[in-house]
């Protein structure tokens, strides 16, 4: 994992958002690496106790809403730094169904800024997202660009973002905004349409089905592999000047749809087809991260490249998914999603 090659930091007392979901739960796995306190806090709407079980419950974890403030307020309680990975992560579904993403997106961040600001908590890292670029022309996409947000769910993770700025600005939080661009990794779901493309195709073409490519395959991706992702965070954790910035991670090159099906045919023997659909709306053409900024303030650049992720992912798909997947059906059938109200795990 990324962040065991950093330099070993001062422990923080660290509280997850989301931390039960598919990056989330990677980042607690590099916070606890490096030695950290991590509490979780997860309404296992899209994320599952499965996707941390194999870390033994060395954290806290907290069932609940935090758009509760009453949640919010427990959650950050007696904790110095968040990461706030909370959302409902998809354009598809945040067309289909606006509000719940916007509560998710927009009004949980707020709501655990406020929450954070009354704990006394001082640092506050925000997963942002390259969606809210839409399709501004210039490549690669610069954070001065003036973001045009194609979605409900990109208004909302723009939304956020701005009250991350202002929390900084008014009360001199230490925040900072992370526009992560189409990360992918093991654990990300692929039981869903609106389920991240890499791990769609993967699960097609492992069960001998044709994936979907929505438009003519010519768009294309600034594909990052999960490891960097924690890695930008953790250097989050101990950056000086974080002023309310929004700063791209990703890994700095675009691939696009048949390139990325081409490869995977290659690694798998599988052959390189695809059904067509229309394009979808709210999808953005081409996205490509600038990574001068992440550089000079976080001091990042991507430690794994889209190849060797690639690998990792399929590997992970090739050995531990169908484990995984008959635990997340045991997961579901115990009826451990949305649980409500929030409590100790
Ligand atoms: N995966 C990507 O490519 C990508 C790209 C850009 C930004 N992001 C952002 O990264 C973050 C994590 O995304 P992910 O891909 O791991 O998705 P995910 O669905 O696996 O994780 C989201 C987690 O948040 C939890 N959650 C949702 N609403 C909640 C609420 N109100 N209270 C408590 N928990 C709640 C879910 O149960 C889940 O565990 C999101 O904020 C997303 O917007 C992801």
């Amino acid at each position: 994992m990324s962040g065991a090659r950093a330099r070993k930091p001062t422990p923080f007392r660290v509280l997850v958002t989301g931390g039960a979901g598919f990056i989330g739960s990677h980042l607690v796995e590099g916070l606890l690496r490096q030695g950290h306190r991590v509490r979780v806090v997860d309404d296992l709407s899209t994320g599952r106790r499965e996707n941390l079980a194999h870390l033994d419950g060395g954290f806290e974890l907290v069932v609940g809403d935090v758009a509760e403030p009453e949640v919010a307020r427990r959650a950050v309680s007696g904790m110095e730094a968040v990461l706030h990975e909370a959302a409902v992560p998809s354009v598809a579904r945040s067309i289909a169904s606006p509000l719940p993403s916007h509560r998710a997106g927009a009004t949980a961040t707020l709501v655990l800024l406020e929450a954070a600001r009354l704990a006394g908590v001082s640092r506050f890292v925000y997963a942002g997202s390259s969606s809210v670029y839409g399709n501004t022309p210039r490549l690669p996409k610069r954070e001065d660009a003036t973001p045009c947000p194609l979605s409900p769910y990109a208004v909302a993770k723009l939304a956020g973002e701005h009250y991350v700025r202002v929390y900084a600005a008014v009360h001199g939080l230490q925040t900072v905004t992370l526009r992560y661009f189409n990360v992918f990794g093991p654990r990300q779901r692929a039981d869903s349409p609106y389920s991240g493309v890499i791990a769609r195709f993967i699960t097609d073409l492992s069960a001998g089905r044709l994936p979907v490519i929505h438009g003519d395959g010519r768009q294309s991706r600034d594909f990052t592999y999960v490891d960097n992702v924690v890695h930008a965070n953790l250097l989050a954790l101990g950056a000086p000047g974080l002023l309310g910035q929004a700063v791209n991670v990703a890994s700095g090159r675009r691939i696009t749809l048949r390139a990325l099906l081409q490869a995977l045919a290659r690694e798998t023997g599988r052959p390189a087809a695809a059904r067509r659909e229309l394009p979808r709306p709210g999808d953005v053409r081409h996205s490509l991260a600038d990574l001068s900024l992440a550089g000079t303030l976080l001091g990042y650049r991507p430690l794994v490249d889209f190849e060797t992720g690639l690998r990792r992912t399929l590997a992970w798909h090739q050995s531990a998914a169908p484990a995984y997947a008959d635990a997340l059906r045991r997961d579901v059938e115990a009826g451990s999603t949305g649980e409500r109200p929030a409590g100790p795990g």
